[in-house]
């Protein structure tokens, strides 16, 4: 059965001090919740990364992924991490497809496509990332364009790859805005991802991936959008800087 799953993606925010004391705070609070149905996963700068691992401890119960990995094994690429890298150091998730790095670095389906490989070649998870622009939704192409999003970066796998396959469905009008989908705008989208997976692989590998929801989530919204039965859970930008903020997070996914 599928995870609801709560996951911080830190962007390029807080200095060395800034992390570490949020990542012990976070692995602190966490330990000593009672009981814990959900994954829980924080995605530094790469350069935290290690002491992120250190802090939060190889098998505790706060896990720690990547915001990025190259799609080569290694080579002349100055200033990129390849999935070998990550994995040296503990890092077993990792995001791809997010879509500032599709609007500022010009990573399309087909590059996604070679980093989904690469990360499950290594034997990574992968959260892919992906969603609409306003004016695609405005221009009503939303499911077209998600549809197309999922083909041409996730369906050459086999079904079984699908269990390192996390999708998180974020609408770009939705992040950093402050404007959050409302819950029957996620549930419908998810449900139509859900399908589209199904229409592919069959329902039992559909059942089985986690769907996140991310694009302003807060703790005052994120009970009900995670109250949603195809949403698993979250992908949390801003709040996810704040303990106090993200564990509020965390708690409303149950
Ligand atoms: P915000 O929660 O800041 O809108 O960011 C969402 C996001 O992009 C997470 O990857």
């Amino acid at each position: 059965m599928r995870k609801k799953i709560v996951a911080g993606n830190w962007k390029m925010n807080l200095t060395r001090d800034e992390a570490q004391a949020l990542t012990k705070s976070l692995a602190q609070r966490l330990k000593e919740k009672a009981t814990l149905n959900q994954r829980v996963l924080i995605c530094p700068p790469s350069i935290h990364l290690s002491d992120a691992i250190a802090s939060a401890g190889p098998d505790g119960p706060l896990e720690v992924g990547a915001q990025n990995m190259h799609q080569a094994d290694s080579g002349a690429y100055t200033g990129e991490l390849s999935g070998a890298m990550l994995l040296s150091h503990g890092i077993r998730t990792v995001l791809v497809g997010h879509s500032e790095r599709r609007a500022y670095f010009h990573e399309d389906n087909h590059l996604l496509k070679q980093k989904v490989d690469a990360a499950l070649g290594q034997g990574i998870e992968v959260v892919y990332c992906f969603g609409e622009l306003l004016e695609e939704r405005q221009g009503a192409t939303h499911f077209e364009v998600v549809a197309t999003q999922l083909k041409q970066a996730l369906f050459h796998l086999t079904a079984d790859q699908w269990s390192s396959i996390v999708l998180a469905y974020e609408p770009v009008w939705a992040i950093g805005t402050g404007v959050t989908a409302s819950p029957e705008q996620a549930q419908e989208m998810h449900a139509f991802i859900r399908q589209t997976v199904a229409a592919h692989y069959g329902d039992a590998c559909a059942q089985n991936v986690s769907i996140l929801y991310g694009g302003s989530v807060k703790p005052n919204n994120a009970a009900e959008i995670f109250g949603k039965p195809d949403v698993d859970g979250g992908l949390i930008g801003g709040a996810a800087l704040k303990a106090d903020d993200f564990m509020a997070i965390v708690n409303a996914a149950g």
